[in-house]
Protein backbone atom coordinates (compact mmCIF):
# COMPACT_ATOMS: atom_id res chain seq x y z
CA UNK A 1 0.00 0.00 0.00
CA UNK A 2 2.63 2.53 1.13
CA UNK A 3 4.16 1.93 -2.42
CA UNK A 4 1.44 3.04 -4.35
CA UNK A 5 1.94 6.88 -5.10
CA UNK A 6 0.02 9.84 -2.77
CA UNK A 7 -2.48 10.99 -5.42
CA UNK A 8 -3.58 6.95 -5.01
CA UNK A 9 -3.70 6.72 -1.64
CA UNK A 10 -5.68 10.26 -1.45
CA UNK A 11 -8.23 8.80 -3.25
CA UNK A 12 -8.14 5.54 -1.44
CA UNK A 13 -8.85 7.73 1.58
CA UNK A 14 -11.42 9.29 -0.04
CA UNK A 15 -13.32 5.87 -0.24
CA UNK A 16 -13.01 4.24 2.22
CA UNK A 17 -12.91 6.85 5.00
CA UNK A 18 -16.06 9.14 5.45
CA UNK A 19 -15.27 13.19 4.83
CA UNK A 20 -17.28 15.32 7.57
CA UNK A 21 -19.86 17.31 7.49
CA UNK A 22 -20.53 16.83 3.25
CA UNK A 23 -21.79 14.86 0.38
CA UNK A 24 -19.50 12.03 0.00
CA UNK A 25 -18.80 12.68 -3.72
CA UNK A 26 -17.65 16.01 -2.63
CA UNK A 27 -14.55 13.81 -0.50
CA UNK A 28 -12.71 12.51 -3.40
CA UNK A 29 -9.64 12.98 -3.38
CA UNK A 30 -8.27 14.98 -0.21
CA UNK A 31 -5.28 16.74 -0.14
CA UNK A 32 -2.19 14.16 0.71
CA UNK A 33 -0.13 15.92 3.76
CA UNK A 34 3.44 14.70 4.75
CA UNK A 35 4.59 17.19 6.72
CA UNK A 36 4.12 20.26 9.09
CA UNK A 37 6.60 22.31 10.96
CA UNK A 38 5.38 25.30 12.47
CA UNK A 39 3.15 27.54 10.77
CA UNK A 40 3.29 25.50 7.62
CA UNK A 41 1.99 22.77 5.95
CA UNK A 42 3.64 20.58 3.27
CA UNK A 43 1.46 18.01 0.51
CA UNK A 44 3.15 15.37 -1.59
CA UNK A 45 4.69 17.04 -3.99
CA UNK A 46 6.57 19.38 -1.60
CA UNK A 47 4.55 22.33 -1.84
CA UNK A 48 4.15 24.44 0.98
CA UNK A 49 0.78 26.34 2.92
CA UNK A 50 0.51 28.45 5.53
CA UNK A 51 -1.51 27.55 7.90
CA UNK A 52 -3.96 31.03 8.60
CA UNK A 53 -6.40 29.17 11.12
CA UNK A 54 -4.51 26.51 12.52
CA UNK A 55 -6.22 23.44 11.10
CA UNK A 56 -9.63 23.49 12.94
CA UNK A 57 -8.97 26.21 14.89
CA UNK A 58 -6.70 23.82 17.29
CA UNK A 59 -3.14 23.44 16.52
CA UNK A 60 -2.25 26.77 18.62
CA UNK A 61 1.14 25.91 19.23
CA UNK A 62 1.99 25.40 15.42
CA UNK A 63 3.15 21.96 14.43
CA UNK A 64 6.44 19.83 15.45
CA UNK A 65 6.83 21.55 18.87
CA UNK A 66 9.30 19.57 20.31
CA UNK A 67 8.47 19.98 23.60
CA UNK A 68 5.05 18.79 23.18
CA UNK A 69 6.63 15.46 21.19
CA UNK A 70 9.14 14.71 23.76
CA UNK A 71 6.48 14.98 26.28
CA UNK A 72 4.43 12.62 24.49
CA UNK A 73 7.36 10.25 24.31
CA UNK A 74 8.27 10.59 27.88
CA UNK A 75 4.40 9.34 28.83
CA UNK A 76 4.68 6.47 25.77
CA UNK A 77 7.54 5.22 27.47
CA UNK A 78 6.20 5.38 30.99
CA UNK A 79 3.42 4.30 31.36
CA UNK A 80 0.62 4.44 28.46
CA UNK A 81 -2.46 3.06 29.61
CA UNK A 82 -4.12 2.61 33.36
CA UNK A 83 -7.74 2.35 33.94
CA UNK A 84 -8.76 5.69 35.22
CA UNK A 85 -9.97 3.93 38.61
CA UNK A 86 -6.24 4.81 39.41
CA UNK A 87 -4.01 7.21 39.62
CA UNK A 88 -0.64 8.30 38.33
CA UNK A 89 1.76 10.97 38.05
CA UNK A 90 0.72 12.65 34.97
CA UNK A 91 -2.43 12.60 36.20
CA UNK A 92 -2.00 14.50 39.13
CA UNK A 93 0.89 17.21 36.86
CA UNK A 94 -1.87 17.67 34.31
CA UNK A 95 -4.75 18.86 36.81
CA UNK A 96 -1.89 20.71 39.31
CA UNK A 97 -1.34 22.84 35.76
CA UNK A 98 -4.67 23.00 34.80
CA UNK A 99 -5.93 24.02 37.93
CA UNK A 100 -3.50 26.90 37.95
CA UNK A 101 -5.09 28.61 35.26
CA UNK A 102 -8.51 27.48 34.98
CA UNK A 103 -11.10 30.33 36.49
CA UNK A 104 -10.19 29.61 40.52
CA UNK A 105 -13.38 29.08 41.11
CA UNK A 106 -13.37 25.60 39.13
CA UNK A 107 -12.33 22.74 41.25
CA UNK A 108 -13.30 19.48 39.91
CA UNK A 109 -11.90 18.15 36.68
CA UNK A 110 -13.56 15.18 34.04
CA UNK A 111 -11.46 14.31 31.22
CA UNK A 112 -12.33 12.76 28.07
CA UNK A 113 -10.89 12.62 24.49
CA UNK A 114 -13.12 15.59 22.23
CA UNK A 115 -14.75 19.16 22.96
CA UNK A 116 -18.35 17.08 22.33
CA UNK A 117 -17.52 14.61 25.08
CA UNK A 118 -16.58 17.65 27.18
CA UNK A 119 -19.73 19.07 26.76
CA UNK A 120 -21.81 16.04 27.04
CA UNK A 121 -20.14 16.00 30.24
CA UNK A 122 -21.31 18.69 31.24
CA UNK A 123 -25.11 18.46 30.14
CA UNK A 124 -24.94 15.41 32.45
CA UNK A 125 -23.68 16.82 34.87
CA UNK A 126 -26.02 19.29 35.45
CA UNK A 127 -28.80 17.13 35.02
CA UNK A 128 -27.66 14.99 37.29
CA UNK A 129 -26.84 17.90 40.20
CA UNK A 130 -30.75 19.19 39.38
CA UNK A 131 -32.49 15.15 39.95
CA UNK A 132 -34.44 15.88 42.56
CA UNK A 133 -35.13 19.43 41.41
CA UNK A 134 -36.44 18.16 37.95
CA UNK A 135 -34.68 21.08 35.98
CA UNK A 136 -33.65 20.08 32.89
CA UNK A 137 -33.43 22.12 30.27
CA UNK A 138 -30.69 24.01 28.41
CA UNK A 139 -30.43 27.13 26.79
CA UNK A 140 -28.39 27.75 23.78
CA UNK A 141 -27.84 30.07 21.20
CA UNK A 142 -28.54 29.62 17.33
CA UNK A 143 -25.27 30.78 16.33
CA UNK A 144 -22.98 28.18 18.35
CA UNK A 145 -21.31 24.84 17.68
CA UNK A 146 -20.61 22.45 20.89
CA UNK A 147 -20.29 19.11 19.23
CA UNK A 148 -21.38 16.32 17.59
CA UNK A 149 -22.42 13.57 19.73
CA UNK A 150 -25.89 13.82 20.41
CA UNK A 151 -25.97 16.24 23.64
CA UNK A 152 -23.40 18.30 22.13
CA UNK A 153 -24.89 18.72 18.82
CA UNK A 154 -28.75 19.28 20.45
CA UNK A 155 -26.90 22.31 22.45
CA UNK A 156 -25.51 23.16 18.79
CA UNK A 157 -27.33 26.22 16.93
CA UNK A 158 -26.37 26.15 13.53
CA UNK A 159 -26.69 23.97 10.43
CA UNK A 160 -24.82 20.96 11.69
CA UNK A 161 -28.06 20.51 14.44
CA UNK A 162 -30.90 20.52 11.72
CA UNK A 163 -29.54 16.97 9.83
CA UNK A 164 -29.27 15.06 13.23
CA UNK A 165 -32.47 16.14 14.77
CA UNK A 166 -35.02 13.17 13.52
CA UNK A 167 -31.46 11.07 14.49
CA UNK A 168 -30.39 11.67 18.45
CA UNK A 169 -31.80 15.06 19.74
CA UNK A 170 -31.95 14.57 23.25
CA UNK A 171 -34.93 16.63 25.06
CA UNK A 172 -34.99 19.94 26.69
CA UNK A 173 -32.61 22.34 24.76
CA UNK A 174 -33.75 26.00 23.94
CA UNK A 175 -32.40 28.71 21.67
CA UNK A 176 -31.48 32.04 22.35
CA UNK A 177 -31.23 35.19 20.08
CA UNK A 178 -27.39 35.41 19.53
CA UNK A 179 -24.99 38.47 20.36
CA UNK A 180 -24.62 39.07 16.60
CA UNK A 181 -23.87 42.69 16.62
CA UNK A 182 -23.50 43.27 12.90
CA UNK A 183 -26.41 41.11 12.20
CA UNK A 184 -28.64 41.84 15.32
CA UNK A 185 -31.67 39.50 15.78
CA UNK A 186 -33.75 42.40 17.03
CA UNK A 187 -32.48 44.94 14.50
CA UNK A 188 -31.31 47.09 17.19
CA UNK A 189 -27.82 49.37 17.68
CA UNK A 190 -25.64 49.05 20.30
CA UNK A 191 -25.45 50.68 23.09
CA UNK A 192 -28.99 51.79 22.44
CA UNK A 193 -30.34 48.36 22.36
CA UNK A 194 -29.89 47.67 26.19
CA UNK A 195 -28.16 44.58 25.26
CA UNK A 196 -31.54 42.97 24.62
CA UNK A 197 -29.76 39.34 23.57
CA UNK A 198 -28.67 38.81 27.21
CA UNK A 199 -31.85 40.31 28.61
CA UNK A 200 -33.62 38.06 26.68
CA UNK A 201 -32.22 34.99 28.00
CA UNK A 202 -33.52 36.38 31.44
CA UNK A 203 -36.96 36.15 29.31
CA UNK A 204 -36.65 32.46 28.46
CA UNK A 205 -35.01 31.49 31.85
CA UNK A 206 -38.26 33.11 33.49
CA UNK A 207 -40.67 32.08 31.10
CA UNK A 208 -39.64 28.22 30.04
CA UNK A 209 -39.73 26.54 33.91
CA UNK A 210 -37.26 23.97 34.51
CA UNK A 211 -34.20 25.65 33.33
CA UNK A 212 -30.75 23.92 34.39
CA UNK A 213 -28.51 25.77 32.68
CA UNK A 214 -27.66 28.09 30.12
CA UNK A 215 -24.47 27.17 27.89
CA UNK A 216 -22.46 29.69 26.21
CA UNK A 217 -19.25 30.09 23.71
CA UNK A 218 -18.08 33.41 25.17
CA UNK A 219 -16.23 34.49 22.12
CA UNK A 220 -18.62 32.07 19.25
CA UNK A 221 -15.68 30.32 17.00
CA UNK A 222 -16.79 28.64 13.74
CA UNK A 223 -20.24 30.53 13.76
CA UNK A 224 -18.12 34.10 13.29
CA UNK A 225 -16.30 34.90 15.67
CA UNK A 226 -18.68 36.89 17.29
CA UNK A 227 -17.52 38.91 20.16
CA UNK A 228 -20.33 39.78 22.63
CA UNK A 229 -20.57 43.56 23.97
CA UNK A 230 -18.83 43.82 27.51
CA UNK A 231 -22.15 44.21 29.03
CA UNK A 232 -22.76 40.58 27.90
CA UNK A 233 -21.23 38.05 29.95
CA UNK A 234 -21.36 40.00 33.18
CA UNK A 235 -24.48 40.28 33.38
CA UNK A 236 -24.93 36.69 32.05
CA UNK A 237 -23.65 35.57 34.90
CA UNK A 238 -26.21 37.59 37.02
CA UNK A 239 -28.88 36.21 35.18
CA UNK A 240 -27.51 33.10 35.69
CA UNK A 241 -27.54 33.46 39.64
CA UNK A 242 -30.92 35.31 39.81
CA UNK A 243 -32.47 32.21 38.26
CA UNK A 244 -30.53 29.55 39.84
CA UNK A 245 -29.60 28.28 36.52
CA UNK A 246 -25.47 27.12 35.83
CA UNK A 247 -23.69 29.37 33.63
CA UNK A 248 -21.39 26.61 31.34
CA UNK A 249 -18.57 28.72 28.82
CA UNK A 250 -17.26 26.04 26.10
CA UNK A 251 -14.13 27.29 25.38
CA UNK A 252 -13.10 24.42 23.25
CA UNK A 253 -12.06 27.33 20.44
CA UNK A 254 -11.74 30.58 22.57
CA UNK A 255 -9.67 28.82 25.01
CA UNK A 256 -5.97 28.47 24.79
CA UNK A 257 -4.02 31.71 24.68
CA UNK A 258 -6.53 31.81 21.15
CA UNK A 259 -8.03 35.62 22.18
CA UNK A 260 -4.62 37.03 24.08
CA UNK A 261 -5.46 35.47 27.66
CA UNK A 262 -5.78 31.72 28.48
CA UNK A 263 -9.63 31.63 28.44
CA UNK A 264 -12.11 33.96 26.75
CA UNK A 265 -14.35 34.50 29.79
CA UNK A 266 -10.93 36.52 31.58
CA UNK A 267 -11.51 39.71 29.33
CA UNK A 268 -14.95 40.22 30.96
CA UNK A 269 -13.91 38.66 34.56
CA UNK A 270 -16.51 35.98 34.31
CA UNK A 271 -16.62 33.00 36.46
CA UNK A 272 -18.79 30.25 34.88
CA UNK A 273 -19.95 27.16 37.00
CA UNK A 274 -18.51 25.10 34.48
CA UNK A 275 -15.80 25.14 32.07
CA UNK A 276 -15.49 23.16 28.58
CA UNK A 277 -12.40 22.92 26.59
CA UNK A 278 -10.62 20.41 24.10
CA UNK A 279 -8.50 21.45 21.07
CA UNK A 280 -5.78 23.89 21.86
CA UNK A 281 -5.57 22.27 25.15
CA UNK A 282 -2.85 19.72 24.47
CA UNK A 283 -2.08 21.95 20.81
CA UNK A 284 -4.00 19.10 19.26
CA UNK A 285 -1.32 16.78 20.14
CA UNK A 286 -3.40 14.88 21.63
CA UNK A 287 -7.16 14.27 21.75
CA UNK A 288 -7.93 15.74 25.15
CA UNK A 289 -11.46 16.95 26.08
CA UNK A 290 -11.97 18.87 29.54
CA UNK A 291 -15.06 18.97 31.84
CA UNK A 292 -14.09 21.63 35.04
CA UNK A 293 -16.89 22.33 37.49
CA UNK A 294 -17.23 24.33 40.58
CA UNK A 295 -17.00 23.23 44.46
CA UNK A 296 -20.61 23.24 44.37
CA UNK A 297 -20.96 20.76 42.31
CA UNK A 298 -18.11 19.47 43.35
CA UNK A 299 -19.36 18.77 46.93
CA UNK A 300 -22.94 17.25 45.37
CA UNK A 301 -21.27 14.38 44.35
CA UNK A 302 -19.13 13.28 47.72
CA UNK A 303 -22.87 12.06 48.73
CA UNK A 304 -24.43 11.45 45.62
CA UNK A 305 -23.39 9.07 42.46
CA UNK A 306 -21.18 10.86 39.51
CA UNK A 307 -22.64 8.01 36.65
CA UNK A 308 -20.18 8.86 34.02
CA UNK A 309 -16.93 7.47 32.63
CA UNK A 310 -14.79 6.14 29.91
CA UNK A 311 -12.00 4.08 29.14
CA UNK A 312 -10.19 6.55 28.23
CA UNK A 313 -10.96 8.86 30.77
CA UNK A 314 -7.77 10.35 31.79
CA UNK A 315 -6.05 8.58 29.36
CA UNK A 316 -1.90 8.94 30.63
CA UNK A 317 -0.76 9.56 26.90
CA UNK A 318 -3.68 11.98 26.35
CA UNK A 319 -3.04 14.02 29.33
CA UNK A 320 0.84 14.05 28.72
CA UNK A 321 1.15 17.47 26.68
CA UNK A 322 -0.93 19.40 28.76
CA UNK A 323 1.14 20.49 31.35
CA UNK A 324 3.62 21.65 28.83
CA UNK A 325 0.96 23.38 26.47
CA UNK A 326 0.02 25.10 29.63
CA UNK A 327 3.76 26.52 29.79
CA UNK A 328 3.79 27.53 25.96
CA UNK A 329 0.78 29.36 26.59
CA UNK A 330 2.00 31.47 29.63
CA UNK A 331 5.12 31.87 27.92
CA UNK A 332 3.30 33.36 24.53
CA UNK A 333 0.59 35.58 26.25
CA UNK A 334 2.97 37.22 29.07
CA UNK A 335 6.01 37.51 26.63
CA UNK A 336 3.75 40.12 24.95
CA UNK A 337 4.39 38.31 21.62
CA UNK A 338 0.44 37.35 21.17
CA UNK A 339 -0.74 40.92 21.62
CA UNK A 340 2.31 42.44 19.41
CA UNK A 341 1.25 39.96 16.45
CA UNK A 342 -2.61 40.43 16.76
CA UNK A 343 -2.35 44.10 16.36
CA UNK A 344 -0.29 43.74 13.54
CA UNK A 345 -2.83 41.03 12.32
CA UNK A 346 -5.60 43.73 13.19
CA UNK A 347 -3.95 46.39 11.07
CA UNK A 348 -3.60 44.31 8.06
CA UNK A 349 -7.09 43.05 8.31
CA UNK A 350 -8.33 47.00 8.53
CA UNK A 351 -6.62 47.54 5.04
CA UNK A 352 -8.32 44.30 3.19
CA UNK A 353 -11.43 46.34 4.60
CA UNK A 354 -10.47 49.34 2.65
CA UNK A 355 -9.47 47.35 -0.56
CA UNK A 356 -12.18 45.19 -1.26
CA UNK A 357 -16.38 45.72 -1.39
CA UNK A 358 -17.30 42.41 -0.97
CA UNK A 359 -15.85 42.42 2.83
CA UNK A 360 -18.90 43.33 5.17
CA UNK A 361 -17.12 43.17 8.68
CA UNK A 362 -14.07 42.32 10.39
CA UNK A 363 -13.84 41.79 14.10
CA UNK A 364 -11.64 40.18 16.23
CA UNK A 365 -9.83 39.63 19.48
CA UNK A 366 -6.32 38.28 19.88
CA UNK A 367 -5.15 35.88 16.79
CA UNK A 368 -9.05 35.25 16.55
CA UNK A 369 -10.70 37.08 13.32
CA UNK A 370 -13.57 36.41 11.28
CA UNK A 371 -13.95 38.56 7.64
CA UNK A 372 -17.56 38.47 6.84
CA UNK A 373 -18.32 39.01 3.22
CA UNK A 374 -21.12 40.38 1.86
CA UNK A 375 -23.00 40.71 -1.88
CA UNK A 376 -23.88 44.26 -1.16
CA UNK A 377 -22.06 46.36 2.11
CA UNK A 378 -24.88 48.56 2.35
CA UNK A 379 -27.78 46.10 2.57
CA UNK A 380 -25.24 43.24 3.99
CA UNK A 381 -27.02 40.70 1.87
CA UNK A 382 -24.42 37.82 2.13
CA UNK A 383 -23.07 36.22 -0.30
CA UNK A 384 -24.20 32.76 1.12
CA UNK A 385 -26.46 31.68 3.89
CA UNK A 386 -26.70 28.74 6.65
CA UNK A 387 -29.64 27.40 4.30
CA UNK A 388 -27.49 27.56 1.17
CA UNK A 389 -24.97 25.72 3.28
CA UNK A 390 -27.16 22.99 4.07
CA UNK A 391 -28.80 22.62 0.87
CA UNK A 392 -25.11 21.99 -0.33
CA UNK A 393 -24.77 24.98 -2.75
CA UNK A 394 -21.54 26.00 -4.08
CA UNK A 395 -20.43 28.98 -2.09
CA UNK A 396 -18.74 31.79 -2.45
CA UNK A 397 -16.56 31.03 0.28
CA UNK A 398 -15.28 27.59 -0.73
CA UNK A 399 -14.25 29.30 -4.14
CA UNK A 400 -12.17 31.58 -2.28
CA UNK A 401 -10.59 28.89 0.06
CA UNK A 402 -9.84 26.88 -3.03
CA UNK A 403 -7.79 29.78 -4.18
CA UNK A 404 -6.04 30.18 -1.75
CA UNK A 405 -4.68 26.72 -1.22
CA UNK A 406 -3.53 27.59 -4.86
CA UNK A 407 -1.84 29.97 -3.29
CA UNK A 408 -0.19 28.07 -0.40
CA UNK A 409 -2.87 29.21 2.05
CA UNK A 410 -4.84 27.12 4.39
CA UNK A 411 -7.44 29.03 5.62
CA UNK A 412 -11.13 27.85 6.97
CA UNK A 413 -14.05 29.28 5.51
CA UNK A 414 -17.61 28.81 6.86
CA UNK A 415 -20.86 30.02 4.95
CA UNK A 416 -20.53 33.53 4.11
CA UNK A 417 -17.18 34.07 6.77
CA UNK A 418 -13.31 32.87 6.98
CA UNK A 419 -11.66 32.44 10.11
CA UNK A 420 -8.29 34.22 10.46
CA UNK A 421 -6.78 32.82 13.44
CA UNK A 422 -2.96 31.52 12.78
CA UNK A 423 -0.88 29.37 15.43
CA UNK A 424 -0.04 31.63 18.43
CA UNK A 425 3.84 31.31 17.30
CA UNK A 426 3.00 33.26 14.08
CA UNK A 427 5.43 36.23 12.90
CA UNK A 428 4.31 39.55 11.40
CA UNK A 429 6.00 38.47 8.24
CA UNK A 430 4.07 35.09 8.17
CA UNK A 431 0.86 37.15 8.57
CA UNK A 432 1.96 39.39 6.05
CA UNK A 433 2.09 36.27 3.69
CA UNK A 434 -1.34 35.31 4.54
CA UNK A 435 -3.28 38.66 4.48
CA UNK A 436 -0.98 39.27 1.04
CA UNK A 437 -2.98 36.03 -0.68
CA UNK A 438 -6.20 37.45 0.80
CA UNK A 439 -5.69 39.97 -0.63
CA UNK A 440 -5.68 38.82 -4.29
CA UNK A 441 -8.00 35.91 -3.42
CA UNK A 442 -11.09 37.95 -2.18
CA UNK A 443 -11.22 39.60 -6.01
CA UNK A 444 -13.13 36.57 -6.81
CA UNK A 445 -15.87 38.10 -4.63
CA UNK A 446 -15.09 41.60 -5.39
CA UNK A 447 -16.01 40.60 -9.00
CA UNK A 448 -19.43 39.31 -7.93
CA UNK A 449 -20.77 42.18 -5.88
CA UNK A 450 -24.06 44.30 -6.30
CA UNK A 451 -23.31 47.75 -7.01
C1 LIG B 1 -16.93 25.67 20.56
C2 LIG B 1 -16.81 24.22 20.25
N1 LIG B 1 -17.34 23.33 21.10
C3 LIG B 1 -17.25 22.01 20.88
C4 LIG B 1 -16.63 21.52 19.76
C5 LIG B 1 -16.56 20.04 19.52
O1 LIG B 1 -15.25 19.60 19.72
P1 LIG B 1 -14.76 18.22 19.07
O2 LIG B 1 -14.76 18.42 17.60
O3 LIG B 1 -13.39 18.04 19.66
O4 LIG B 1 -15.70 17.17 19.52
C6 LIG B 1 -16.08 22.41 18.85
C7 LIG B 1 -15.42 21.92 17.62
O5 LIG B 1 -15.18 22.62 16.68
C8 LIG B 1 -16.17 23.79 19.10
O6 LIG B 1 -15.68 24.70 18.24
Amino acid sequence: MNSLPSEKLAEFIGEHTYGLWRPQKTWKKPVYIVDAEGVYLYDSTGKKYLDFSSQLMCSNLGHKNKLLINAIIEQAQKLQYISPMFACEIRAKATESLLKVLPENLKKIFYSTSGSEANETALRIVRLYNSSSGKYKVISRYSSYHGATAAANTLTGDWRRWFAEHVNTVPGVVYAPDAYCYRCPFNLKYPECGVQCVEYIDYIAKNEGNVAAVIVEPVVGTNGVLIPPKEYLPRLREIADENSIFLIVDEVMSGWGRTGKMFAVEHWNVKPDILTTAKGCTGAYMPLGITATNSRIMEYFEENMFVHGHTYTAHPITLAPLPVAIEEYKRLINSGHIQKVSSHLANRLNELWNNHKCIGDIRGLGLFWAVEIVKNRRTKKPFNTRMDKASMKPLMVDKISNELMVKGVYLYGVVSHFIVAPPLIITEKQIDEGIDALDEALKIADKEVEE
